[in-house]
Protein backbone atom coordinates (compact mmCIF):
# COMPACT_ATOMS: atom_id res chain seq x y z
CA UNK A 1 0.00 0.00 0.00
CA UNK A 2 2.53 2.50 0.64
CA UNK A 3 4.64 1.25 -2.49
CA UNK A 4 1.75 2.60 -4.67
CA UNK A 5 1.06 6.14 -2.63
CA UNK A 6 2.60 7.55 -5.64
CA UNK A 7 3.10 5.81 -8.25
CA UNK A 8 -0.58 4.78 -8.82
CA UNK A 9 -1.34 4.20 -12.62
CA UNK A 10 -4.62 5.09 -13.68
CA UNK A 11 -6.55 3.86 -16.49
CA UNK A 12 -8.78 5.71 -18.85
CA UNK A 13 -9.52 2.82 -21.83
CA UNK A 14 -8.79 -0.22 -23.21
CA UNK A 15 -8.62 -1.54 -27.30
CA UNK A 16 -8.52 -5.36 -27.81
CA UNK A 17 -4.99 -6.35 -26.08
CA UNK A 18 -4.16 -3.03 -25.21
CA UNK A 19 -4.80 -0.37 -22.08
CA UNK A 20 -3.87 3.36 -22.01
CA UNK A 21 -4.04 5.39 -19.27
CA UNK A 22 -4.67 8.75 -18.11
CA UNK A 23 -1.33 10.21 -19.65
CA UNK A 24 -1.95 8.83 -23.06
CA UNK A 25 0.13 5.99 -22.90
CA UNK A 26 -0.41 2.85 -24.26
CA UNK A 27 0.69 -0.87 -22.83
CA UNK A 28 0.56 -3.92 -24.26
CA UNK A 29 -1.66 -5.87 -21.31
CA UNK A 30 0.18 -9.11 -20.74
CA UNK A 31 -1.67 -10.11 -18.11
CA UNK A 32 -5.56 -9.74 -19.50
CA UNK A 33 -6.24 -7.34 -16.49
CA UNK A 34 -6.17 -10.31 -13.33
CA UNK A 35 -6.26 -13.47 -16.17
CA UNK A 36 -9.94 -12.45 -16.91
CA UNK A 37 -9.64 -10.16 -20.19
CA UNK A 38 -10.12 -13.14 -22.52
CA UNK A 39 -11.86 -11.28 -25.61
CA UNK A 40 -10.18 -8.64 -25.18
CA UNK A 41 -10.84 -4.32 -24.04
CA UNK A 42 -13.54 -2.22 -25.35
CA UNK A 43 -15.88 -4.86 -26.67
CA UNK A 44 -18.66 -2.17 -27.50
CA UNK A 45 -21.20 -5.62 -27.63
CA UNK A 46 -21.00 -6.55 -24.31
CA UNK A 47 -21.51 -2.57 -22.74
CA UNK A 48 -24.55 -2.79 -25.05
CA UNK A 49 -26.21 -5.69 -23.42
CA UNK A 50 -25.55 -4.89 -20.47
CA UNK A 51 -26.74 -1.23 -20.99
CA UNK A 52 -29.95 -2.99 -22.96
CA UNK A 53 -30.42 -5.25 -19.62
CA UNK A 54 -29.70 -2.34 -17.22
CA UNK A 55 -33.03 -0.34 -18.98
CA UNK A 56 -35.22 -3.03 -18.31
CA UNK A 57 -34.05 -4.37 -15.39
CA UNK A 58 -30.48 -3.99 -14.18
CA UNK A 59 -31.08 -7.12 -11.05
CA UNK A 60 -33.53 -8.33 -9.25
CA UNK A 61 -32.90 -10.62 -5.86
CA UNK A 62 -32.63 -14.80 -7.14
CA UNK A 63 -33.53 -16.22 -3.47
CA UNK A 64 -36.30 -18.03 -3.44
CA UNK A 65 -38.75 -18.35 -6.25
CA UNK A 66 -37.19 -15.24 -7.85
CA UNK A 67 -35.29 -15.03 -11.20
CA UNK A 68 -34.50 -12.33 -14.39
CA UNK A 69 -34.41 -13.70 -17.67
CA UNK A 70 -30.59 -13.53 -18.37
CA UNK A 71 -29.87 -15.51 -15.05
CA UNK A 72 -32.29 -18.47 -16.41
CA UNK A 73 -30.72 -18.01 -20.12
CA UNK A 74 -26.92 -18.21 -18.30
CA UNK A 75 -27.61 -20.75 -15.77
CA UNK A 76 -29.09 -23.06 -18.73
CA UNK A 77 -25.82 -21.84 -21.04
CA UNK A 78 -23.39 -22.71 -18.31
CA UNK A 79 -24.73 -26.06 -17.49
CA UNK A 80 -24.80 -27.43 -21.00
CA UNK A 81 -21.47 -26.51 -20.92
CA UNK A 82 -19.85 -28.08 -17.69
CA UNK A 83 -17.80 -30.34 -17.65
CA UNK A 84 -20.09 -32.62 -16.11
CA UNK A 85 -23.42 -33.99 -16.89
CA UNK A 86 -26.89 -32.38 -15.61
CA UNK A 87 -24.98 -29.76 -13.51
CA UNK A 88 -26.48 -27.15 -12.08
CA UNK A 89 -25.63 -23.78 -11.06
CA UNK A 90 -25.27 -21.20 -8.05
CA UNK A 91 -24.17 -17.65 -8.77
CA UNK A 92 -22.00 -15.60 -6.65
CA UNK A 93 -20.02 -12.52 -7.37
CA UNK A 94 -16.42 -13.48 -7.91
CA UNK A 95 -14.06 -16.11 -7.52
CA UNK A 96 -13.82 -15.51 -3.49
CA UNK A 97 -17.20 -15.95 -3.08
CA UNK A 98 -17.18 -19.35 -5.02
CA UNK A 99 -14.64 -20.87 -3.38
CA UNK A 100 -16.82 -19.91 0.33
CA UNK A 101 -19.56 -21.58 -1.43
CA UNK A 102 -18.09 -24.73 -2.86
CA UNK A 103 -16.23 -25.42 0.59
CA UNK A 104 -19.30 -24.97 2.58
CA UNK A 105 -22.08 -26.42 0.24
CA UNK A 106 -19.07 -29.82 0.79
CA UNK A 107 -19.38 -29.32 4.34
CA UNK A 108 -23.24 -29.12 4.23
CA UNK A 109 -23.34 -32.23 2.23
CA UNK A 110 -21.45 -34.50 4.69
CA UNK A 111 -23.98 -32.62 7.15
CA UNK A 112 -26.91 -33.43 5.27
CA UNK A 113 -25.73 -37.11 4.76
CA UNK A 114 -25.75 -37.81 8.47
CA UNK A 115 -21.75 -37.26 8.32
CA UNK A 116 -21.02 -34.07 10.38
CA UNK A 117 -17.53 -35.06 11.03
CA UNK A 118 -16.86 -34.72 7.42
CA UNK A 119 -15.26 -31.30 7.75
CA UNK A 120 -11.42 -31.15 6.22
CA UNK A 121 -10.81 -29.71 3.25
CA UNK A 122 -7.91 -30.72 1.44
CA UNK A 123 -5.86 -28.13 -0.62
CA UNK A 124 -2.26 -27.87 -2.09
CA UNK A 125 1.00 -25.76 -1.72
CA UNK A 126 0.92 -22.95 -4.45
CA UNK A 127 -2.58 -23.16 -4.48
CA UNK A 128 -4.61 -19.75 -4.48
CA UNK A 129 -8.26 -20.00 -4.08
CA UNK A 130 -8.92 -16.22 -3.34
CA UNK A 131 -9.49 -14.21 -0.24
CA UNK A 132 -12.53 -14.79 1.63
CA UNK A 133 -12.23 -16.81 5.02
CA UNK A 134 -12.12 -19.94 3.45
CA UNK A 135 -9.93 -18.73 0.51
CA UNK A 136 -7.34 -17.89 3.06
CA UNK A 137 -7.47 -20.72 4.66
CA UNK A 138 -6.88 -23.03 2.02
CA UNK A 139 -3.76 -20.57 0.80
CA UNK A 140 -0.83 -22.98 0.03
CA UNK A 141 0.78 -19.25 -0.39
CA UNK A 142 1.91 -18.65 3.06
CA UNK A 143 1.92 -14.73 2.73
CA UNK A 144 -1.75 -14.96 1.50
CA UNK A 145 -2.61 -17.20 5.09
CA UNK A 146 -0.54 -15.65 7.59
CA UNK A 147 -1.12 -13.57 10.01
CA UNK A 148 -4.21 -13.08 11.35
CA UNK A 149 -3.48 -14.84 14.51
CA UNK A 150 -4.11 -18.63 13.48
CA UNK A 151 -6.02 -20.06 10.89
CA UNK A 152 -9.29 -18.76 10.13
CA UNK A 153 -10.78 -21.86 9.32
CA UNK A 154 -8.64 -24.94 11.38
CA UNK A 155 -10.38 -27.66 9.15
CA UNK A 156 -8.40 -27.40 6.51
CA UNK A 157 -5.05 -29.48 5.43
CA UNK A 158 -2.72 -28.17 3.04
CA UNK A 159 -0.79 -31.21 0.67
CA UNK A 160 2.47 -31.07 -1.45
CA UNK A 161 1.38 -30.08 -4.90
CA UNK A 162 1.43 -32.85 -7.20
CA UNK A 163 2.50 -35.44 -4.35
CA UNK A 164 -0.22 -37.89 -4.97
CA UNK A 165 1.49 -39.96 -2.26
CA UNK A 166 1.30 -37.34 0.13
CA UNK A 167 -2.70 -37.41 -0.54
CA UNK A 168 -2.62 -41.10 -0.27
CA UNK A 169 -1.65 -41.37 2.78
CA UNK A 170 -3.65 -38.34 4.34
CA UNK A 171 -6.99 -40.41 3.23
CA UNK A 172 -5.97 -43.14 4.36
CA UNK A 173 -5.20 -41.77 7.75
CA UNK A 174 -7.99 -39.46 8.04
CA UNK A 175 -10.15 -40.14 5.28
CA UNK A 176 -13.30 -40.19 7.17
CA UNK A 177 -12.79 -36.75 8.29
CA UNK A 178 -12.06 -35.19 5.04
CA UNK A 179 -15.25 -33.70 3.35
CA UNK A 180 -13.45 -32.33 -0.03
CA UNK A 181 -9.95 -31.73 -2.56
CA UNK A 182 -10.10 -28.43 -4.15
CA UNK A 183 -7.21 -28.05 -6.60
CA UNK A 184 -6.67 -25.62 -9.65
CA UNK A 185 -5.87 -27.64 -12.51
CA UNK A 186 -3.26 -25.71 -13.48
CA UNK A 187 -2.07 -23.57 -10.43
CA UNK A 188 -2.46 -20.12 -11.27
CA UNK A 189 -0.89 -16.71 -8.75
CA UNK A 190 1.21 -19.42 -7.30
CA UNK A 191 3.20 -19.69 -10.17
CA UNK A 192 1.76 -21.31 -13.54
CA UNK A 193 2.53 -25.08 -12.52
CA UNK A 194 0.85 -27.43 -14.79
CA UNK A 195 0.17 -30.81 -13.39
CA UNK A 196 2.53 -34.12 -13.77
CA UNK A 197 1.19 -36.31 -16.78
CA UNK A 198 -1.43 -38.64 -14.77
CA UNK A 199 -1.71 -36.29 -11.84
CA UNK A 200 -5.15 -35.16 -11.94
CA UNK A 201 -6.56 -39.23 -12.59
CA UNK A 202 -4.55 -39.89 -9.49
CA UNK A 203 -6.02 -37.63 -8.01
CA UNK A 204 -9.38 -38.94 -9.21
CA UNK A 205 -9.13 -42.45 -8.14
CA UNK A 206 -7.77 -41.36 -4.56
CA UNK A 207 -11.22 -38.99 -3.77
CA UNK A 208 -13.86 -41.43 -5.05
CA UNK A 209 -12.05 -44.61 -3.24
CA UNK A 210 -12.09 -42.55 0.32
CA UNK A 211 -15.08 -41.06 -0.61
CA UNK A 212 -13.93 -37.35 -1.13
CA UNK A 213 -15.82 -34.89 -3.23
CA UNK A 214 -13.56 -33.24 -5.90
CA UNK A 215 -13.84 -29.53 -6.11
CA UNK A 216 -11.90 -28.19 -9.43
CA UNK A 217 -11.19 -24.29 -8.66
CA UNK A 218 -11.31 -23.23 -12.69
CA UNK A 219 -11.64 -19.16 -11.86
CA UNK A 220 -8.59 -18.95 -14.47
CA UNK A 221 -8.66 -21.88 -16.43
CA UNK A 222 -12.53 -21.83 -16.90
CA UNK A 223 -13.97 -20.18 -20.28
CA UNK A 224 -10.43 -21.33 -22.45
CA UNK A 225 -7.74 -20.35 -21.14
CA UNK A 226 -5.99 -23.63 -21.48
CA UNK A 227 -7.39 -24.51 -25.10
CA UNK A 228 -10.11 -26.39 -23.59
CA UNK A 229 -13.22 -24.50 -22.34
CA UNK A 230 -12.50 -26.11 -18.67
CA UNK A 231 -8.94 -27.12 -17.43
CA UNK A 232 -10.96 -30.21 -16.14
CA UNK A 233 -11.66 -31.26 -19.47
CA UNK A 234 -8.02 -30.81 -20.66
CA UNK A 235 -6.58 -33.14 -17.80
CA UNK A 236 -9.09 -35.47 -17.59
CA UNK A 237 -10.88 -34.10 -14.56
CA UNK A 238 -14.34 -35.54 -13.14
CA UNK A 239 -14.90 -32.57 -10.49
CA UNK A 240 -18.52 -32.74 -8.20
CA UNK A 241 -17.66 -28.93 -8.12
CA UNK A 242 -16.77 -26.29 -10.13
CA UNK A 243 -15.90 -22.69 -9.10
CA UNK A 244 -16.13 -20.28 -12.11
CA UNK A 245 -15.21 -16.14 -12.62
CA UNK A 246 -13.15 -14.20 -14.60
CA UNK A 247 -13.60 -15.54 -18.13
CA UNK A 248 -17.12 -15.79 -17.75
CA UNK A 249 -17.92 -12.00 -18.04
CA UNK A 250 -14.50 -11.45 -19.27
CA UNK A 251 -14.16 -9.12 -16.41
CA UNK A 252 -16.85 -6.25 -18.20
CA UNK A 253 -18.71 -7.18 -15.06
CA UNK A 254 -17.99 -9.05 -11.81
CA UNK A 255 -19.66 -12.52 -11.46
CA UNK A 256 -18.47 -15.79 -10.53
CA UNK A 257 -20.42 -18.74 -9.58
CA UNK A 258 -20.06 -22.79 -9.07
CA UNK A 259 -21.41 -26.10 -11.03
CA UNK A 260 -22.79 -28.57 -9.29
CA UNK A 261 -22.45 -31.97 -10.37
CA UNK A 262 -25.47 -34.81 -9.51
CA UNK A 263 -23.83 -36.52 -6.82
CA UNK A 264 -24.53 -32.95 -4.11
CA UNK A 265 -27.45 -31.99 -6.32
CA UNK A 266 -29.19 -34.65 -5.83
CA UNK A 267 -29.51 -33.77 -2.21
CA UNK A 268 -30.53 -30.18 -2.36
CA UNK A 269 -32.13 -29.77 -5.75
CA UNK A 270 -33.91 -32.61 -5.93
CA UNK A 271 -34.49 -33.70 -2.70
CA UNK A 272 -38.47 -33.85 -1.14
CA UNK A 273 -40.05 -30.55 0.10
CA UNK A 274 -39.13 -30.59 3.77
CA UNK A 275 -35.52 -32.37 2.53
CA UNK A 276 -32.07 -30.49 3.75
CA UNK A 277 -31.46 -26.74 2.46
CA UNK A 278 -28.67 -25.28 1.28
CA UNK A 279 -29.09 -21.90 3.09
CA UNK A 280 -26.77 -19.67 0.85
CA UNK A 281 -26.57 -17.07 -1.52
CA UNK A 282 -25.48 -13.25 -2.16
CA UNK A 283 -27.54 -9.85 -3.10
CA UNK A 284 -25.91 -10.15 -6.33
CA UNK A 285 -26.29 -13.61 -6.97
CA UNK A 286 -27.43 -14.04 -10.60
CA UNK A 287 -27.06 -10.61 -10.98
CA UNK A 288 -29.00 -9.85 -14.48
CA UNK A 289 -26.71 -6.77 -15.75
CA UNK A 290 -23.62 -9.10 -14.94
CA UNK A 291 -25.42 -12.21 -16.55
CA UNK A 292 -26.22 -10.65 -19.52
CA UNK A 293 -22.79 -9.19 -19.89
CA UNK A 294 -21.83 -13.08 -19.69
CA UNK A 295 -24.11 -14.10 -22.09
CA UNK A 296 -22.34 -11.26 -24.65
CA UNK A 297 -19.40 -12.18 -23.42
CA UNK A 298 -20.09 -15.94 -24.50
CA UNK A 299 -21.53 -15.37 -27.43
CA UNK A 300 -17.97 -13.28 -28.84
CA UNK A 301 -16.13 -16.51 -27.34
CA UNK A 302 -18.19 -19.12 -29.13
CA UNK A 303 -19.01 -16.95 -32.43
CA UNK A 304 -15.10 -15.81 -32.92
CA UNK A 305 -14.26 -19.52 -31.79
CA UNK A 306 -11.50 -18.06 -29.18
CA UNK A 307 -10.71 -21.61 -27.12
CA UNK A 308 -9.70 -23.15 -30.37
CA UNK A 309 -7.74 -19.83 -31.34
CA UNK A 310 -5.63 -20.32 -27.72
CA UNK A 311 -4.79 -23.86 -28.56
CA UNK A 312 -3.56 -22.92 -32.08
CA UNK A 313 -1.87 -19.75 -30.54
CA UNK A 314 -0.27 -22.35 -27.46
CA UNK A 315 2.86 -23.70 -29.65
CA UNK A 316 3.87 -20.55 -30.24
CA UNK A 317 3.49 -18.83 -26.93
CA UNK A 318 5.21 -21.99 -25.31
CA UNK A 319 7.85 -21.64 -27.44
CA UNK A 320 8.39 -18.17 -27.72
CA UNK A 321 8.24 -18.32 -23.46
CA UNK A 322 11.13 -20.96 -23.42
CA UNK A 323 13.01 -18.49 -25.68
CA UNK A 324 12.97 -16.19 -22.17
CA UNK A 325 14.32 -19.17 -20.05
CA UNK A 326 17.74 -18.73 -21.87
CA UNK A 327 18.50 -15.61 -20.61
CA UNK A 328 21.40 -15.88 -17.27
CA UNK A 329 19.03 -13.64 -14.93
CA UNK A 330 16.13 -16.05 -15.97
CA UNK A 331 15.39 -19.26 -13.61
CA UNK A 332 12.51 -21.22 -15.38
CA UNK A 333 9.74 -20.27 -17.91
CA UNK A 334 6.98 -21.78 -17.62
CA UNK A 335 3.90 -21.45 -19.89
CA UNK A 336 0.76 -23.62 -21.04
CA UNK A 337 -2.41 -22.22 -23.12
CA UNK A 338 -2.06 -18.93 -22.87
CA UNK A 339 -0.86 -18.40 -19.27
CA UNK A 340 2.70 -17.79 -18.08
CA UNK A 341 5.18 -17.32 -15.19
CA UNK A 342 8.66 -16.12 -16.52
CA UNK A 343 10.40 -16.79 -13.09
CA UNK A 344 13.84 -14.68 -12.23
CA UNK A 345 16.43 -17.17 -11.06
CA UNK A 346 17.25 -17.62 -7.84
CA UNK A 347 20.91 -16.25 -7.96
CA UNK A 348 19.48 -12.87 -9.34
CA UNK A 349 16.70 -12.97 -6.53
CA UNK A 350 19.56 -13.57 -3.70
CA UNK A 351 21.30 -10.65 -4.64
CA UNK A 352 18.16 -8.28 -5.22
CA UNK A 353 14.85 -9.83 -3.66
CA UNK A 354 12.38 -7.07 -5.60
CA UNK A 355 14.45 -7.41 -8.51
CA UNK A 356 10.83 -8.90 -10.19
CA UNK A 357 9.07 -5.92 -8.66
CA UNK A 358 11.82 -3.43 -10.28
CA UNK A 359 11.40 -5.71 -13.56
CA UNK A 360 7.32 -4.95 -13.38
CA UNK A 361 7.72 -1.54 -13.24
CA UNK A 362 10.60 -1.21 -16.33
CA UNK A 363 8.39 -3.49 -18.22
CA UNK A 364 6.30 -0.35 -18.38
CA UNK A 365 9.20 1.95 -19.49
CA UNK A 366 8.94 -0.95 -22.73
CA UNK A 367 5.38 -0.51 -23.31
CA UNK A 368 4.50 -3.57 -21.39
CA UNK A 369 1.36 -4.03 -18.67
CA UNK A 370 2.47 -6.90 -16.02
CA UNK A 371 2.89 -7.83 -12.55
CA UNK A 372 5.14 -10.29 -10.13
CA UNK A 373 3.48 -13.68 -9.25
CA UNK A 374 4.74 -13.99 -5.35
CA UNK A 375 7.70 -11.20 -6.54
CA UNK A 376 9.30 -13.78 -7.88
CA UNK A 377 8.11 -14.00 -11.58
CA UNK A 378 6.44 -11.77 -14.57
CA UNK A 379 2.66 -12.70 -14.77
CA UNK A 380 1.91 -13.47 -18.93
CA UNK A 381 -1.83 -14.07 -19.15
CA UNK A 382 -3.11 -11.81 -22.68
CA UNK A 383 -6.65 -11.80 -24.09
CA UNK A 384 -7.12 -14.67 -26.48
CA UNK A 385 -7.29 -11.83 -29.63
CA UNK A 386 -3.61 -12.11 -29.15
CA UNK A 387 -1.29 -12.10 -32.48
CA UNK A 388 1.58 -14.08 -32.95
CA UNK A 389 3.54 -10.73 -33.42
CA UNK A 390 2.03 -9.09 -30.50
CA UNK A 391 3.32 -12.59 -28.13
CA UNK A 392 6.39 -12.07 -29.53
CA UNK A 393 6.61 -8.00 -28.06
CA UNK A 394 5.44 -9.45 -25.10
CA UNK A 395 8.39 -11.20 -24.37
CA UNK A 396 10.85 -8.91 -25.93
CA UNK A 397 9.76 -6.59 -23.12
CA UNK A 398 9.68 -9.02 -20.77
CA UNK A 399 13.74 -9.78 -21.70
CA UNK A 400 14.35 -6.06 -22.09
CA UNK A 401 12.69 -5.38 -18.85
CA UNK A 402 14.86 -8.15 -17.28
CA UNK A 403 17.38 -6.59 -18.68
CA UNK A 404 17.61 -3.50 -17.52
CA UNK A 405 17.16 -4.60 -13.59
CA UNK A 406 19.62 -7.40 -13.60
CA UNK A 407 22.01 -5.39 -16.28
C1 LIG B 1 -7.93 -20.03 -8.80
C2 LIG B 1 -8.58 -18.82 -8.18
N1 LIG B 1 -9.59 -19.00 -7.32
C3 LIG B 1 -10.23 -17.95 -6.76
C4 LIG B 1 -9.87 -16.66 -7.05
C5 LIG B 1 -10.58 -15.51 -6.42
O1 LIG B 1 -11.36 -14.83 -7.33
P1 LIG B 1 -11.82 -13.32 -7.05
O2 LIG B 1 -10.57 -12.49 -7.03
O3 LIG B 1 -12.75 -13.02 -8.19
O4 LIG B 1 -12.52 -13.28 -5.74
C6 LIG B 1 -8.82 -16.43 -7.96
C7 LIG B 1 -8.39 -15.06 -8.30
O5 LIG B 1 -7.35 -14.83 -8.89
C8 LIG B 1 -8.14 -17.55 -8.52
O6 LIG B 1 -7.11 -17.37 -9.36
Amino acid sequence: MHAVAEAEIILRSGDGVHVTDVQGRRYLDASGGLWYCSVGHGRTEIADATREQMTRIAAYSAFGPYATEPTIQLAERLARIAPMDDAVVFFTSGGSDAVDTAAKLARRYWDAQGRPERRVLVARTGGYHGMNAYGTSLAGIPANRDGYGGAIIDEVVVVPRDDTEALAALLSARGEEVAAFIGEPVVGAGGVYAPDAGYWQEVGRLCADADVLLIADEVISGFGRLGTMWGSERFGIRPDIVTFAKGVTSGYQPLGGILVGRKVQEVFWGGAPGGPLFRHGYTYSGHAAACAAAMANLDILERESLVDRVRELEPAFVARASMVARLGAVGAARAIGLMAAVELSPEVLAVAPDAGERAVVAAREHGLMTRTLGGRALQVSPAFVITESQIDAVFEAIEAAIGDVTG
